[in-house]
């Protein structure tokens, strides 16, 4: 069995300074000058996604403001997942727009591979490169995608994976790492292409219990460094005490939205309260 390893106090993020950029520009003049930036980070807006006859997303409309880490919770089958796959282009949706910093992420001007490297992505399963050790996969993408020159791409790679606590591992294919190890590779390689949006579709719940609390470590590390994050979770402990809101999803639709004391304490709607009676 894998030990658990006590994950380094290295700072993640250094760039992310919350919701600063937000702030309207104070001059020396009396004139206070307006910031252009859009108010979110990301819009979602009347997005719907049919396989074939199947209604899976039904009118959603939610927005991400910079710094936020909103928690995505609902049954199995609700859409959580076909939802996060649209943002990040995984799939097409079948109507209404994705907005990435007041843009349409769904123009086809706009390269998918330039809004990956914007909004990146954690699966549950890890999708590491078996083939390639550690630090190969933390560089790859740089190497490849953002054409990153070598030098560059290993600091940023050793950066990450020690701020996961996986520096020692380099060497280390992945089919020789635990899966909590695997999972923090995957979170340190995502974060080597400096998203500035990182979504994780259930990150734990392909893990054995005891490395449930690795990963949730990094990714409350990760929420307090300032990233914007969507999380697809069934950690309602997690969901509860590290994200600003809270969407729950049911049947295709965002059946109810807030933030996580009111939906947690006191929920709306009755389905919402019948969904946390069974997972709490
Ligand atoms: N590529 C696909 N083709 C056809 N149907 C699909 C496809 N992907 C998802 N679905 C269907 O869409 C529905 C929603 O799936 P989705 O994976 O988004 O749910 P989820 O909320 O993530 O569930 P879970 O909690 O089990 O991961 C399911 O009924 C699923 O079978
Ligand atoms: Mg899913």
């Amino acid at each position: 069995m894998a030990k658990k390893k006590k994950v380094t106090n290295v700072k993640i993020t250094p760039n992310h300074n919350k919701k600063a950029e937000n702030q309207p520009v104070q001059t020396n003049e009396t004139a206070v000058v307006e910031d252009n930036t859009p108010k979110h980070i990301i819009e979602i807006q009347h997005l719907s996604k049919n396989f074939g006859d199947n209604k899976i997303l039904k009118d959603i409309n939610f927005s991400v403001d910079k710094g936020d880490v909103v928690t995505i919770i609902g049954s199995s089958g609700s859409g959580k997942s076909t939802l996060l796959r649209c943002i990040n282009l995984l799939e097409t949706p079948t109507s209404g727009e994705i907005l990435y910093n007041g843009k349409s992420i769904l123009d086809d001007s706009v390269s998918v591979k330039d809004t990956r490297t914007k909004i990146g992505m954690v699966f549950q399963s890890f999708n590491l490169f078996e083939n390639m050790n550690v630090l190969k996969n933390c560089m790859i993408g740089q190497l490849k995608v953002l054409k990153r020159k070598k030098e560059k791409a290993l600091t940023k790679a050793m950066y990450y994976l020690k701020a996961v606590g996986m520096d020692k591992y380099i060497n280390a294919k992945p089919s020789q790492l635990s899966g909590g190890q695997k999972q923090r590779v995957a979170i340190a390689r995502a974060l080597s292409m400096d998203p500035d949006v990182l979504l994780f579709d259930e990150p734990t719940s392909a893990l054995d219990p005891e490395m449930v609390g690795e990963v949730l470590e990094i990714m409350k590390k990760l929420a307090k460094s300032g990233l914007t994050m969507i999380v697809v979770t069934h950690e309602m402990g997690f969901a509860r005490d590290v994200s600003n809101k809270v969407v729950f999803m049911d049947k295709g639709i965002i059946a109810e939205e807030g933030r996580p004391e009111q939906i947690f304490s006191n929920p709306k709607e009755e389905r919402t309260k019948e969904f946390l009676s069974r997972v709490l």
